[in-house]
């Protein structure tokens, strides 16, 4: 399975995902490209010291479509088959949504579908839930709301700020991701209405 990344910064998912490829966790697969749509992003950096290629396409000016459209060519270029957003930070259009059908997926820091889009560590606390965590989803139109693939849960404790229950989830993030891919890669999964389920249940 060929693998395409989108990066807007740090990239500890994306890194995860590509050594756990490497290393031959995630069977039969490569990391043919890692885009970031931005310069400064440090993801880059990490990526191609793991060997990977790598290409900056920022937005400047364009529409959303015409910046997913060069997108959507490089990824295509390369043939790639599963698209994994690893802290991107720009909704896709639905030309990007409908060139990779139920092909794109995402990790969010949170038990969605509670606390969508940015700073979901900070809702929760906020908002003063007992148990938070990080979902791996598949990515439609609307924001934070595809199938959800994956879900592990963690307590928040009393003394918690964002940026510490930050910490602990991203812990966690990069397993629930590379078993999401894994899966994914290995054929194991289906989606069956809102449910993504064995696909050995459905047959
Ligand atoms: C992660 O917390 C991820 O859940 C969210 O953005 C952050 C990206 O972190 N979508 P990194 O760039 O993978 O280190």
């Amino acid at each position: 399975m060929k693998i395409g990344i989108l990066i807007s910064g740090r990239g500890s998912n994306m890194t995860a995902i590509v050594e756990a490829v490497q290393s031959g966790l995630i069977a039969d697969s490569e990391v043919v490209i890692v885009i970031s749509d931005k310069t400064s992003a440090e993801g880059l950096l990490k990526a191609k010291e793991r060997g990977i290629e790598t290409l900056t396409i920022i937005k400047k000016g364009r529409t959303r479509e015409e910046h997913d459209a060069e997108i959507i060519s490089e990824l295509e270029k390369r043939s790639v088959e599963l698209v994994c957003l690893a802290g991107y930070m720009r909704l896709l259009s639905k030309e990007f949504i409908c060139a990779f059908p139920d092909k794109i997926i995402n990790i969010h820091p949170s038990l969605l579908p509670s606390f969508k889009g940015l700073d979901a560590q900070r809702q929760a606390i906020e908002y003063g839930v007992k148990v938070s965590g990080c979902t791996v989803h598949f990515v439609d139109e609307a924001l934070d709301h595809g199938a959800i693939i994956l879900q592990k849960a963690i307590e928040i404790k009393d003394d918690d700020t964002a940026e510490g229950l930050a910490a602990r989830i991203l812990e966690h993030e990069h397993a629930l991701y590379i078993e999401a891919v894994k899966r994914i890669a290995e054929g194991k999964i289906k989606i069956v209405g809102r449910r993504v389920v064995s696909a050995k249940q459905s047959e």
